[in-house]
């Protein structure tokens, strides 16, 4: 088997440190891995069995064509995750789809007037829906920024998102749920991205089991959420009252923390192989 293995040229992909560990469990499972930019004319996509999307972290800027992309290679071969959740997920608008607890979220799109009727909240988080790593996110506790940052998102035609500021990603964390073909994997406790504190490759995360609150709502956003998934990422938070809510359901292009848990590459390559067969 020939599995592309989708990165991207731009500097972006350098930040993927799990990729060999994940080309190796490949290679162990079967499956011979290439890394491919995205966005390489060269590439004849229907050469390769399978092609899974990694390090395409530059398709923030290009969310167009890369959905595009997307459903041009799944013409060719097998594209994992589908194009069809790549599309839906790339936009955090899935989250008013889901029927699960979500971040409270104050949704403006265009012709939105920011300043008008934004909640009143200790600390605001102002992001855009399409996003990844923080970007293009802040955080400020002065409503008026907090309307300027939606104002200039809003002017550059995105559509944004305006939250509370949830203290617990401070303490208790972030946790994200790693899965592959629907099978837990492992969690981890992330980095708080919006602390004011660099994340590095030491505070990145720590292994840490779910609570059983957390697993069984992860149990329940992966039963709403598309079938037949490669990987799924499912990102946790606790609210002030203990409730746990998803902040973001990663089903694209995920960083999957394979250097964290010694079993997740070969479980990831053994679903791979699984999924390929079938
Ligand atoms: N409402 C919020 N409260 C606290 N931290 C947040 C909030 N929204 C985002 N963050 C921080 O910013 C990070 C990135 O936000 P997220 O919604 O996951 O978007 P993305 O990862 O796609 O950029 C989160 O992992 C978290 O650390
Ligand atoms: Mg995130």
């Amino acid at each position: 088997m020939k599995v592309a293995y989708v990165t991207t040229d731009h500097p972006a992909a350098e930040q993927d440190d799990e990729r060999e560990i994940a080309l190796a469990a490949w290679l162990g499972a079967g499956i011979e891995g290439s890394p491919v930019s995205w966005h390489d004319p060269r590439v004849d996509w229907s050469d390769f069995d399978a092609a899974v999307v990694r390090s395409a972290w530059d398709y923030i800027d290009r969310r167009d064509e890369f959905v595009a992309w997307a459903h041009r290679v799944e013409s060719a071969t097998r594209l994992f995750n589908p194009a069809s959740v790549i599309e839906w997920n790339t936009d955090k608008t899935y989250l008013r789809t889901l029927g699960v607890p979500t971040v409270p979220t104050h949704w403006l799109v265009q012709g939105a007037e920011p300043g008008r009727d934004l909640p009143e909240w200790d600390e605001y988080v102002v992001k855009p829906a399409v996003s990844a790593g923080a970007r293009d996110t802040i955080r400020t506790a002065d409503r008026d920024a907090a309307a300027a940052h939606a104002a200039a998102l809003l002017a550059e035609g995105r559509t944004v998102m305006v939250q509370p500021y949830i203290p617990s990603v401070e303490q208790e964390g972030e946790l994200s749920l790693l899965y592959f073909g629907g099978r837990f994997s492992h969690a981890v406790r992330r980095h708080p991205m919006l602390s004011g504190v660099a994340e590095t490759r030491e505070n990145r995360a720590t292994l840490r089991d779910p609570d059983d609150d957390q697993f069984a709502l992860a149990e329940r956003i992966l039963a709403a959420a598309p079938p037949d998934l490669l990987y799924a990422r499912v990102d946790l938070v606790r609210m002030p009252d203990g409730e746990p809510v998803l902040i973001e359901l990663e089903l694209t292009e995920p960083y999957l923390f394979l250097r964290d848990e010694l079993a997740a590459p070969d479980l990831f390559a053994e679903t791979l192989a699984e999924m390929l067969k079938g």
